[in-house]
């Protein structure tokens, strides 16, 4: 089973366009070691030719002709992309949808029930492109149940509903409800081995640190370092929380949940702000994950379980 990590930072990208935060701008003064990074997205492959993309990322285009891969061109349209599953309803994750609408033939979406109300309402992207492609609907249970993809029957995956944040545009934003953010667990049928993936997490609950204990691979929201990130940059008057993540630093905070898991499991930080001290490959923040055995995903990134 094959991960391919095409978008590994947080809505906005590092650099986004119109920051001038110290990664930011020493990013492009050339000052800082550190890589770009595209809007969150990864691609999962069981036969290395047809794939899930778990997000529609902003830079769906790019990515995709970053990746090879994506692209096996056996007809004269043709893409290596035979669904997409989406993981929360936020413009990251969604807005790659409408530079899908070239197909011919709907476009497999798999979501949750509240997911696929905020893109038809609040982000009307299902109506808008019910015009083009279409999409050919399926809505993911998060009771647990194994899930088949269409056209993908080599893969295996079950749906965690998580606690974080659906969008601003929700009308559930103040009030989340199950079904908003979901986490995804997939199984290698061929060993038995999984991964897990959970770009937005607010919480880390006993239950959620035993799914990952028998994971293989843990891919997970990374988006702060401190719960006042924003906040102090004066970029924001949200705290971490408020916007559904739990940042990586401080008490309860994702190293030390990440601490819990037994060893030998490869734990790695995804969906990565550009506000994050940990982008920056010399800093103190980034030493202070390799001694934990924390990795942070970059664009390109294989992962194979
Ligand atoms: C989030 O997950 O909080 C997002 O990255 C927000 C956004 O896309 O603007
Ligand atoms: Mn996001
Ligand atoms: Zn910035």
């Amino acid at each position: 089973m094959r991960i391919r990590v095409l978008g590994s930072s947080a809505g906005g990208g590092f650099p986004q366009w119109n920051c001038n935060c110290p990664n930011c701008d020493g990013f492009r003064r050339g000052t800082l070691k550190a890589h770009a990074r595209t809007q969150s997205s990864i691609a999962i492959s069981a036969d290395g030719s047809d794939w899930l993309l778990v997000n529609a990322s902003p830079d769906i285009l790019t990515q995709i002709r970053e990746a090879p891969e994506l692209q096996p061109a056996r007809a004269i349209r043709d893409s290596g992309i035979a669904a997409v599953l989406l993981m929360d309803a936020q413009i990251d994750h969604v807005t790659g949808l409408l530079m899908l609408r070239e197909r011919q033939t709907p476009l497999p979406l798999l979501a949750t029930p509240e997911v696929f109300s905020d893109i038809s309402s609040g982000f009307p992207i299902t109506g808008i492109l019910s015009h083009y492609c279409g999409v050919q609907r399926q809505e993911l249970p998060i009771d647990g149940s194994t899930v088949n993809v269409p056209g993908l029957p080599g893969l295996q995956v079950q749906t965690v509903s998580l606690s974080s944040k659906p969008p601003p545009y929700s009308p559930f934003r103040g009030n989340p409800r199950p079904g908003d953010n979901i986490g995804l667990l997939i199984t290698n049928p061929a060993t038995g081995q999984r991964a897990f993936y959970a770009p937005g997490l607010a919480e880390v609950t006993p239950a959620l640190i035993e799914l990952m204990s028998g994971c293989a691979v843990v891919l997970i929201d990374g988006t702060f370092w401190t719960h006042d990130e924003m906040q102090r940059l004066g970029l924001s008057a949200k705290a971490a929380l408020d916007m559904g993540h739990l940042p990586q630093s401080g008490p309860g905070g994702m190293i030390e949940q990440l601490d819990q898991l037994p060893a030998g499991i490869r734990k790695i930080l995804i969906h990565i702000n550009n506000t994050n001290p940990m982008l920056v490959e010399d800093s103190d923040e980034r030493a202070l994950l390799t001694q934990h055995g924390i990795e942070v995903a970059f664009d390109g990134m294989d992962i194979t379980f």
